[in-house]
């Protein structure tokens, strides 16, 4: 016999959220049906980039292909990804997550795309993975939140909205965050970049091998002219399903440390 949804108990009902929220259909897309034969009435022409007003409140319209280089702050690029509509990863989201911790930090974190609780929050690495990376990075003296720029890290994602249903961000979403993130990364000049999994890992050094492979070796990202040293090395995510693969996270952040020290 078909179940009828009205026949449903609180608890069942419950009970069937919880396992689409497992299954990861924890949003909803929208709350009307949406005819997708009619054609859509025409888009007005999307408004030309312009220089951000500093200090501005608005978000900026920045339109598709428009170069980063002319933003100058990190508030300026966050006030441009507020306005900047290309990535369709923003429809879905709940809202932009831009960066986090101290931005004179000597290291830059780049993690893969936000989760759930960074989707609602806003600040990259809040859930699980993300109290797991502090107790990491507490292990060889580092945190978001250290004041010194010896002792802080900075923190930024490849996209900078929630992939629905958390799947990875796409080759088209992370080129489109890209010149995004090179800016930041220009302007907040690391000393040592830190690469969390394998799609920032690819995305900033052009190599496909899994991360497995790029893990714990040392290349140069080139970035606005500067090169700097990064470090792939595995998600937190990843070592929440792995607690075995923490050895090899623990060597790479020993390798991390001795390279602080070192310059
Ligand atoms: N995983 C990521 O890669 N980034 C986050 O911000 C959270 C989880």
């Amino acid at each position: 016999m078909e179940s009828n949804h009205n026949d449903m108990t609180p608890h069942d009902a419950a009970d069937a959220l919880r396992w689409l929220s497992e299954m990861g259909a924890d949003e909803i897309i929208g709350e009307m049906p949406v005819n997708r034969l009619v054609a859509p009435a025409p888009k007005p022409a999307p408004a030309v980039a312009r220089a951000v007003p500093a200090p501005a409140a608005a978000p900026v319209v920045v339109a598709p292909g428009t170069s980063a280089a002319q933003f100058h702050s990190l508030r300026e690029i966050e006030l441009a990804l507020e306005g900047f509509d290309a990535c369709p990863l923003k429809k879905t989201a709940t809202r932009l997550c831009f960066a986090d911790g101290n931005p004179a930090a000597r290291v830059m974190l780049i993690g893969e795309a936000p989760g759930r609780e960074e989707d609602i929050e806003g600040r990259p690495f809040v859930g699980r993975s993300g109290q797991l990376l502090d107790r990491m990075l507490a292990a060889i003296g580092l945190a978001r939140t250290a004041a010194d720029r010896e002792g802080a890290v900075f923190i930024a994602n490849t996209v900078f909205w929630r992939p629905p249903g958390n799947r990875n961000p796409t080759e088209a979403e992370t080129q489109m965050c890209l010149p995004f993130l090179l800016r930041i990364i220009e302007l907040q000049r690391p000393d040592v970049i830190v690469c969390l999994g394998a799609v920032p890992a690819h995305r900033l050094t052009g190599r496909t091998d899994g991360i497995l492979k790029l893990r714990g070796k040392w290349v140069t990202a080139t970035v606005g002219g500067r090169n700097i040293p990064l470090l792939p090395t595995l998600h937190p995510a990843f070592l929440l399903r792995q607690p075995a693969q923490k050895r090899l996270a623990w060597r790479d952040l020993l390798s991390l440390r001795q390279m602080l020290d070192a310059h």
